[in-house]
């Protein structure tokens, strides 16, 4: 029987002993602010276990991990149709590029990239009659309570200073994959990311993607366990950028980041897992949370491969 609590302290002294280069994301000014030093850890067995480290507590910017739940939402409003607006491939470039949208046609090449998101963002504005509401009701509704709230001052300051996915929106508005105003599907979408959210609450909504479907607090389904398994293949595939392959080399996990520093991950049918540190590296991953990962994955045996 492993020792998980002190398999989670072991990881956190070591990577808290290694000095792991790397910076804060300041592209979305509120977010330079952080700590860069802290480190939290959440791992949640889908049967109800839990063992915590470090700052596991504290609330940061979820950013990119919304991609996973708006996506999740879409599929629920229409289902097989999202995959006529977005494709299913890695991209091999940065998360916030554009170069492959000319060439094809304004399709992003999949929903974890930022044009993704935002080409998911518009489907759910179409669909939604309360784009806002009704996001932060599903994570109510995931989480099992109305804790989890936006961060106006992140959502603000990365409004006023998103001018590379404005001209994204725009870009794929004029190939006709965006129905809505670009303004409108962007301040939604800096909303989606602007979510702030502990390693328990993220790991314990990841519980969705480890439980083939299914909400934690209740055990309603609100997935087709399909669907799921396209959600997990798309995170192992796509869920760090250009960094995929080198996540899925090293972890052997599906899982998402974001530039707040979180990354949260699952091994369908046993656990999910959220670490944080804010420092990222150059492709915009949570450098010591990736180190984290791996010592775990390694140490425990507990991976997809
Ligand atoms: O759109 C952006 O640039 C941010 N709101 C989210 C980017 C992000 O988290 C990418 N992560 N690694």
């Amino acid at each position: 029987m492993e020792d998980y609590n002190r398999i989670l302290d072991d990881i956190l002294h070591t990577v808290n002993s290694v000095d792991t280069p790397g910076n804060v994301a300041s592209y979305i000014p509120e977010l330079a602010k952080i700590d860069p030093f802290k480190f939290g850890v959440s791992l949640q067995f889908v049967n109800g276990e839990t063992y915590n480290a470090g700052d596991y507590d504290e609330r940061f910017s979820i950013q990119s991990i919304s991609k996973v739940f708006t996506l999740s939402m879409a599929i629920q409003c229409i289902g097989d149709k999202v995959w006529d607006r977005v494709d299913v491939e890695p991209s091999g470039d940065p998360f916030n590029s554009l170069v492959q949208l000319e060439h094809e046609e304004g399709i992003p090449r999949n929903p974890f990239i930022n044009s993704g998101a935002i080409v998911i963002c518009d489907i759910l504005l179409s669909e939604l009659e309360n784009p806002k509401d009704d996001y932060l009701q599903f994570m109510h509704d995931l989480q099992g309570s109305d804790k989890i709230q936006y961060n106006e001052e992140v959502f603000k300051s990365e409004k006023s200073m998103g001018y590379r996915n404005v001209a994204m929106a725009n870009f794929i508005k004029s190939f006709k994959n965006i129905h809505n105003k670009p303004e409108d599907v962007l301040d939604f979408y800096f909303y989606t990311c602007s979510l702030d959210m502990s390693c328990v609450e993220l790991a314990w909504c990841f519980q969705l993607f480890a439980q083939h479907g299914k909400c934690a607090p209740d055990g309603t389904l609100f997935l087709e366990p399909n669907q799921i398994k396209r959600i997990n293949a798309l995170m192992l595939t796509c869920g760090f950028y250009d960094e995929s392959g080198e996540f899925a080399f090293r972890v052997g996990l599906p899982g998402k980041s974001g530039v707040g520093g979180g990354i949260a991950a699952v091994l369908p049918g046993e656990f999910s897992i959220a670490v944080w540190s804010p420092k990222l590296n150059e492709k915009g991953n949570s450098a010591k949370g990736m180190h984290a990962l791996e010592l775990f994955t390694t140490h425990t045996e507990k991976s997809i491969f």
